[in-house]
C-alpha cells in the first residue's frame, strides 16, 4: 500500500479485518518493521484520538514519531497557487511539503473541509498535494471527505460485537451547535457499503449525503422508523452537502438526539460514535453510559486500525 485515503482502497476488507485482529492480539510482533523509520504526523486541525492512537500504533511498530501542529509553532502556510503572498502566511505548502517529506519515511495528514467551497473540499486539495509533492507514502488522519482510519476501527468494532451475520446498521444524523464536515458519515457509509450488512441512513430533509457515499443504503427520513430492529446505531452530526446549502446547519431539532426512548425501538442495539461527542445534543448521558455503548472500545480500536494500515505501508517501503 503506497497511500491510504479511503477505505475503498482495501482490496479485501475481510482480509484486512483479520489482519487487524492479529495486530490487536500481537501488538509488538512487528517491531522490526518500523526500526529506523520515521512517521511525521501533520495536523491542520485538533485531535485527541487520532493523535494518540496513531502515535501509539507507530511506537508499537518500532517507528520514531514527529508531530507537527501546523497552526501552533509552524509558519502559517499558504495552500493556494497563484496567490501574491503579501499577507500573514510566510510559507507556501509547495515548499513546506517536500521539506517535510525529506525528514521522514511516512506522512499522516489531518486536514478538515473548510465548508466554504464544496468543489475545493471534495477535490481533497491538501492531502493530494502531500501525495504529489512529498515523495513519501501519505495516509489520511481525516481529510475533507473521508476518515478511513476511523471507519476501519468502526468496522472492526461491529465485527467484534455483532450477534448475527448481517446486522442492521443505522447511521443517524443528530444535532450539534457547529457546522461539521461530512467526512465521518461519508467514510462510514463507504465502509458499510463494502459489507453485506443491512444499512439505513436517517437524517432530516436537506442533509442528504453525496450519492457516491450513500450507494445502495436505504435513506429513511423518519428516525424512529429507521431505529426499529437496529443492531447498531451510529450517531454523527454533519452539515448540509447539497447545493447552495453546502456546509450550513439547516436543523437544530433536539428531537433527533439519540435517547433511551428511541434506543428502546431497536434490537437492543449497540450505540457507536467516533468521539468527541456533545452529550445531550447528539446522545443522552443515559445512552452513552449504558452497557450497550461501544464508544470506548471503538476509540481503543483506533490504535489497531492505524497499526494495521501503517504495517501495510511499511511493508512496501
Ligand atoms: N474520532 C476522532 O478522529 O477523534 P479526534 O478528532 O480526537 O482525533
Amino acid at each position: 500500500m503506497k497511500h491510504f485515503t479511503s477505505i475503498k482502497q482495501l482490496e479485501d476488507l475481510g482480509a484486512t479485518l483479520e489482519a487487524a485482529k492479529y495486530v490487536k492480539e500481537n501488538p509488538f510482533a512487528d517491531q522490526e518493521l518500523g526500526k529506523n523509520k520515521t512517521l511525521l504526523m501533520i495536523f491542520f486541525n485538533s485531535s485527541l484520538r487520532t493523535r494518540l492512537s496513531t502515535q501509539k500504533a507507530a511506537l508499537n511498530l518500532g517507528m520514531n514519531v514527529i508531530v507537527l501542529d501546523v497552526n501552533q509553532g509552524a509558519w502559517k502556510l499558504e495552500t493556494e497557487r497563484g496567490v501574491i503572498m503579501d499577507g500573514d502566511k510566510p510559507e507556501h505548502l509547495l515548499e513546506a511539503i517536500p521539506v517535510m517529506g525529506s525528514y521522514c519515511d511516512v506522512i499522516g495528514v489531518r486536514a478538515f473541509a473548510g465548508l466554504q467551497d464544496r468543489d475545493y473540499d471534495y477535490s481533497e486539495t491538501i492531502i493530494n498535494q502531500f501525495i504529489k509533492y512529498s515523495g513519501k507514502p501519505v495516509f489520511s488522519m481525516e481529510a475533507a471527505t473521508r476518515h478511513p482510519l476511523q471507519t476501519l476501527a468502526d468496522l472492526l468494532t461491529i465485527e467484534e460485537h455483532k450477534k448475527t451475520a448481517k446486522p442492521k446498521v443505522v447511521l443517524t444524523w443528530a444535532p450539534h451547535p457547529k457546522a461539521l464536515p461530512q467526512a465521518v458519515p461519508n467514510s462510514f457509509a463507504e465502509g458499510i457499503n463494502m459489507t453485506d450488512y443491512e444499512f439505513v441512513i436517517t437524517h432530516p430533509h436537506g442533509y442528504e449525503l453525496d450519492p457516491e457515499f450513500v450507494g445502495n443504503a436505504k435513506v429513511e427520513y423518519d428516525q424512529r422508523k429507521a431505529f426499529e430492529g437496529a443492531d447498531f446505531i451510529y450517531a454523527k452530526n454533519w452539515s448540509a452537502y447539497a447545493g447552495e446549502n453546502y456546509g450550513k446547519i439547516l436543523c437544530d431539532d433536539r428531537d433527533w438526539t439519540v435517547d433511551e426512548e428511541k434506543m428502546a425501538l431497536t434490537n437492543n442495539a449497540f450505540f457507536m460514535h467516533c468521539l468527541p461527542v456533545r452529550r445531550n445534543m447528539i446522545v443522552t448521558d443515559g445512552v452513552i453510559e449504558s452497557p450497550q455503548s461501544l464508544v470506548i472500545p471503538e476509540a481503543a480500536n483506533r490504535v489497531v486500525s492505524a497499526q494495521t494500515i501503517l504495517k501495510e505501508i511499511l511493508r512496501e517501503l
